[in-house]
This record gives C-alpha cells, structure tokens and sequence, in this order.
C-alpha cells in the first residue's frame, strides 16, 4: 500500500500547485456534464454583445436623430432598419421600446444562463462527491491510518464547495468579462481607434498587478486551508474524544489549545483580506485615472471635431465596460489560485491508488484454513525497525491457535497480515499453497474473518450493526450468532432490542458489549478461519469460557486464532504461540511451554499468583 500519497495537510504550504494539471483536471471532472458549460458560453455571448449594442443607442439618438454630427447611426444595419422613421419623435419612441427589448432579452437570457450555471455546479459537484466518497472507501488500511479524518472531511466538504464555486459561478465570470473586454473593445475600434488605445493604456499595469495578486492569494490560501485543516482535525477529535477529555478534566487547555488554531486561522485569513484591500484600493485608482484620461482625451477629441458627441457618450460607457470588467479579473485569477490549491487536495484522494490496484491477485482457491508463514518480515514504512521479523509457522485445518506476548510485540500486526489489511515485505503467507497475493481481495476477506482489537460499532441499529457481513440474512440468524457471542440477553433488555440505536443518538454501549456484538457479526457467516484480536478482553472469565465453548461446537473446523492476554484462554488452544520484540519466540501446547520454562511460564506464574491472592489466598512470596 502506498503511504507516500497520504493526503499530509501539514506538509500543504510548501506543496507547488501545478496550475496547467489543475485546469486539466477542473475539466476532467466535468465530465459528461461539459456541454452545459457550453450553452453557458453560448448564452453569455448574446448577453454580452446586447450589452455593447446598448451605447450605440444614445450614440443613435445624439448623432442620428438629434443630428450632433452629420456622420449618423453607428447602430447595426438590421438594428437601425428596425426603428428607422421620417419623424423625430417616433424615432426616438421606436429606439426607447428598442433599448427596452434588448433589455427584456438580455434578462432572460441571464436567467438561462444563471440557471444553466448552477445545475452544471450541481450536477458535476454530485458527480465529484460521490467519486471521492467511493475512492476513500477503496483506500488501503494503511492510508487510514495515516490520514487526519478532520483533514478529509474539509477536503470533500470545504475544498468541493471552492471547486463548485469556481466552476459555478467564476469561469462563466471570466468567459464574460473577457467577451464584455473583446466586443467592447471591437466595437470601440469601429468608432475612433485612437481613443480605444487610450482606453486601454491601463490594462498592461491592472494585468500586472492581478497576476502578482494572484502568486500572494494562492500562497495564503494554501495557508489558510492547511490552519483550517488542523483546526478541523482538532474539533473533529475533540469530539470524539470527549470522554477522555472530561476524564483528564483537559476541558482549558484543549479549549485553549483550540483559540490558538482558531487565531492562527483567523490571522491568516485576515492576512488575505488585507492583501485583498490593496489590491482594490490601488486598482480603483488606477481604474479612476484611467477613467478621467478617457474624458479629457475625449473631451479633446470632440472639441477638435475628431469623433461626434455622440460617439464620445458611448466610449464614456465603453470605457467602463473595459476598465472595470479588467479590474474584475485581476480578483478572478485570485479565486482561481484558490481553486488550484482546492483540485490540487481533492486529486491527492482521487488519484492515489486504492488498495485493489496494488498486487490484488484474482485467485478464489477453496480455502480451508491450513495457514503457512514462510520467512515473514514486516515494517510499517514510516518505522525505523521490523515490527515482526522471519515469521516461520505451519497451521493445520481446525487447529486453535493463541498468540501471546507483552503489548506492541506484534501480534495484531501478525493478524492484520492474515486479511491484507497490511502487506508483507519480505516472506510469504499461504492458504492452502496458494500466495496470499494471487487471491483476490475481497474473496479473501470472505474467508477470514477478523474482528478487529478495537471494534467498530455504526450510528445503527444493533441488528444493522450485527447484519453488516450479510444483510439478506433473517432475524433469527442474528439471534441465533448474537447467542453464540452472549450478547442477546443484553440486547433484549434494551428497551427497543434488536431495534436499538447504537452510538450517538442512542444506547452508548459498554466495552464488553461492543466486543460481543463485534464477534456476533463475526459469526453471521460461516468462515474457514477466524481472527479474534483481543477481543474477549472486556468480557469477564467466565462469559470468555462461555462465548469459547459455544464457538467450538459451531465452529468445530474453522482455524481460529485467539490474541490474548488471559492465559487461562490461551491454555485451552491447540498451539500457543508467544511473540517477543516481533519474533515468534515460544510455540507449543501450554504443558509443553509450561515445561520449556520460558516467557510463557513467566507469565502463566505471574497470571497464576494474582489469580490466587484475588481470590484470598496467600502469596508463596511471604
Ligand atoms: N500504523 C503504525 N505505524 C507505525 N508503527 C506502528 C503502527 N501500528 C503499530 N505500530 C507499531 O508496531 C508494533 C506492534 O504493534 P501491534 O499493534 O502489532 O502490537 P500488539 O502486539 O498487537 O500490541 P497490543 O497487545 O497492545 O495490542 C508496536 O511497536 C507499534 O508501535
Ligand atoms: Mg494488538
């Protein structure tokens, strides 16, 4: 499994964002929805071209009905056809319902497009969500593991709503500020050139400044996001944390430590606000200097005879149609540094391998529970040492084996080899002679079952969380395993049943309780070997040797291997195998070890001598 594409907000800041690959993909994900971008495009240009027909209209009526200049219309000869009369007043009547038509046309024509624009958002956000929710689920273990759940969840919430934004709203922007610029500036060219030029001696100095603005917005937003990141993360785990936080009475200090990340978010974003406000204090006077040269220079012009007055109202208007719109896209080519920095953290989740394309063969050979460690070596890529090292076993159909050995020797790393859920470095695993890596994953996890050191329960009802192995089973099956796992007696004193809500807005169940729903759901399906990774470690002794003995005689063939703690469970397994510092150190029968006299004899003497002062006698030591 690939840990180098972990998705690491921390290491965000320093990231480059490669803007072509961004825009490459921003359109990728449109998908099949692109053509909707397209009608948008088609409806901003007939917007737009409305727009700039809209001065020549009091160009029309200044130069060509009130007859300012002896040049005439500058209106389209199907347009000046339209309202042509031979009196002045219908003249000015026609080209008044004229300026009013255009208008209603030009209304309806941004509803269409505004409409247009949002369900293309939508549909190609849907699109996007769905895909980032089915590619974390695919995502290896390892992946998980080192993956903050803050971090993804703002990046499928917060940064796919930056890339709806963008797509939504902003590239329509962009396309129609850019058509406003070009057919303003096309149609001022018709009118005088020189005055055009002029109107344009601005745009070299605002594109400067807007592409400048834009390295300094993608560069606070990087740190925006990585500040909102962690202050996600905090409240997330803060959350779910709670009870150990009350437990430590830690309330000040995580609420201290959550001001702090709340003001490092909060100054970084007002850092962009401030550079924000300068880039639109300065190009507004810019734009406003710009604005007054277009007037004298105009006002020159005309005085001279060199345009009309007529020709001169309508660049007063075409001059704000350039200037503005260019100001406009200096803040445009900012969101978009934005949006790169967004694509970029949605394409880490989408485009990192998931866990099926490394190595998973496509093999489903009957697996009958005759497991073979062949010089198996592990360790996790961001250790420095071997968690487990030159694992040598041999398992027989049926057998039962315990594994033992003090915490963070290895054991559920042993376990988690067995399903995949971590793959080997060195070495082999074979089910019944065939390599675990030539059979197919999801098969293999159908034969294996494990229930995990720390189990998992959904905000469902207990029979949803038990049927989550198989939900066409009936309710009787479910009874029936949640009996062998000694939990339906619990479960029928709640007082839903099976019926009850686990987790949050329901029933917080016990440890012990989790565990036992944990191996019931297990159980749902018959499986050739079954893993239980500490997982009769909250129920007492006695519901330990109940829940064992009702396994074996339901489970009598399956290879069951049992970590634990408790050497009176270990005692009863067919093999005992005791890991030490990752090296399997002791295997043999409990009588065998006991004789062997070593680790397994230390603990079995320490468990033997609490047992017997638990339960009132006296230790030899005295
Ligand atoms: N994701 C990980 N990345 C790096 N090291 C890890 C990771 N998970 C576990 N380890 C290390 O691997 C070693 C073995 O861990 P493992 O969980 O297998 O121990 P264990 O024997 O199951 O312990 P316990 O009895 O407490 O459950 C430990 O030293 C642990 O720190
Ligand atoms: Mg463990």
């Amino acid at each position: 499994m690939d840990v180098s594409q972990t998705p690491d907000s921390k290491k965000e800041p320093e990231k480059k964002t490669k803007k072509g690959h961004s825009i490459l993909l921003m359109f990728k994900w449109m998908g099949k929805h692109w053509y909707m971008l397209i009608v948008s495009f088609g409806l901003l240009y007939v917007i737009s071209y409305l727009r700039t027909l809209i001065p020549l209209y009091s160009q029309h009526i200044i130069d060509y009905v009130l007859k300012f200049s002896p040049d005439g219309s500058r209106l389209p000869a199907f347009l000046f056809n339209l309202i042509d009369a031979p009196d002045t007043m219908t003249q000015i009547l026609l080209a008044s319902l004229m300026i009013i038509g255009v208008e209603a046309v030009r209304a309806v024509a941004i509803f269409l497009r505004r409409t247009t624009s949002s369900i293309f958002g939508e549909r190609v956000t849907f699109d996007l969500r769905n895909n980032l929710y089915r590619q974390l689920q695919d995502k290896g273990y390892s992946f998980h593991t080192h993956s903050e759940t803050g971090d993804l969840i703002q990046r499928c919430t917060s940064d796919v709503g930056t890339y709806q934004n963008f797509i939504e709203t902003q590239i329509t922007e962009v396309v129609r500020l850019v058509l406003l610029v070009a057919l303003s500036i096309w149609q001022m060219a018709k009118l005088n050139v020189q005055l055009m030029l002029i109107t344009l001696v601005s745009a070299p100095i605002l594109f400067i400044i807007a592409a400048i603005y834009s390295g300094i917005v993608e560069k606070k937003f990087k740190v925006i996001e990585a500040n909102e990141s962690k202050m996600t993360t905090h409240v997330q785990e803060n959350v779910s944390g709670s009870r150990v936080v009350k437990a430590f009475a830690n309330e000040k200090y995580e609420v201290e430590k959550f001001e702090g990340l709340n003001r490092k978010y909060t100054d970084s974003d007002f850092e962009l606000t401030k550079k924000m406000a300068t880039f639109w204090s300065v190009t507004d006077v810019i734009c406003f200097i710009q604005l007054c040269a277009v007037s004298v220079a105009g006002i020159y012009f005309a005085a001279r005879g060199d345009i009309s007055l007529g020709i001169f109202s309508a660049f007063v208007v075409y001059s704000q149609n350039i200037i503005w719109p260019m100001r406009q896209l200096g803040r445009l080519v900012g969101d978009f540094s934005k949006a790169t920095v967004s694509i970029a953290r949605l394409d880490e989740i989408l485009s990192s391998d998931h866990e099926y394309t490394h190595e998973s063969g496509a093999l489903t050979p009957a697996i009958t529970g005759a497991v073979r460690f062949e010089h198996v070596s592990f360790k996790f890529p961001d250790s420095t040492y071997h968690q487990l090292n030159d694992i040598n076993f041999d398992i027989k159909q049926g057998e039962t084996i315990a594994i033992v050995g003090r915490t963070g020797s290895g054991k559920s790393t042993l376990m988690n080899l067995l399903v995949r859920l971590l793959d080997t470095d060195t070495g082999a695993i074979y089910f019944d002679g065939v390599e675990i890596k030539q059979i197919e994953k999801h098969y293999l996890r159908q034969n294996v079952g494990i229930i995990l050191q720390e189990p998992f329960l959904f905000s469902k009802t207990v029979e949803e969380n038990i049927k989550i192995a198989d939900r066409k089973l009936n309710g009787d099956r479910v009874k029936e395993v949640a009996k062998i796992a000694k939990i339906h007696e619990d479960i029928v004193g709640f007082e839903k049943g099976y019926e009850t809500l686990v987790g949050e807005r329901g029933v917080t169940l016990s440890c012990g309780q989790k565990q036992r729903v944990a191996i019931a759901r297990m159980l749902l399906k018959p499986k050739p070997i079954l893993i239980f990774d500490d997982s009769l470690s909250a129920v007492d002794t006695e519901t330990d040797l109940q829940i064992r003995s009702a396994l074996k005689k339901e489970w009598r063939n399956s290879t069951v291997f049992i970590i634990t703690h408790r050497i009176t469970t270990a005692k009863e397994a067919d093999r005992i195998f005791v890991l030490d510092k990752g090296v399997i150190a002791e295997i043999g029968s409990h009588d065998q070890l006991i004789a062997q006299g070593g680790i397994y004899k230390q603990i079995w003497d320490i468990q033997s001598k609490l047992d017997f002062q638990l339960e009132g006698g006296e230790s030899d030591e005295r």
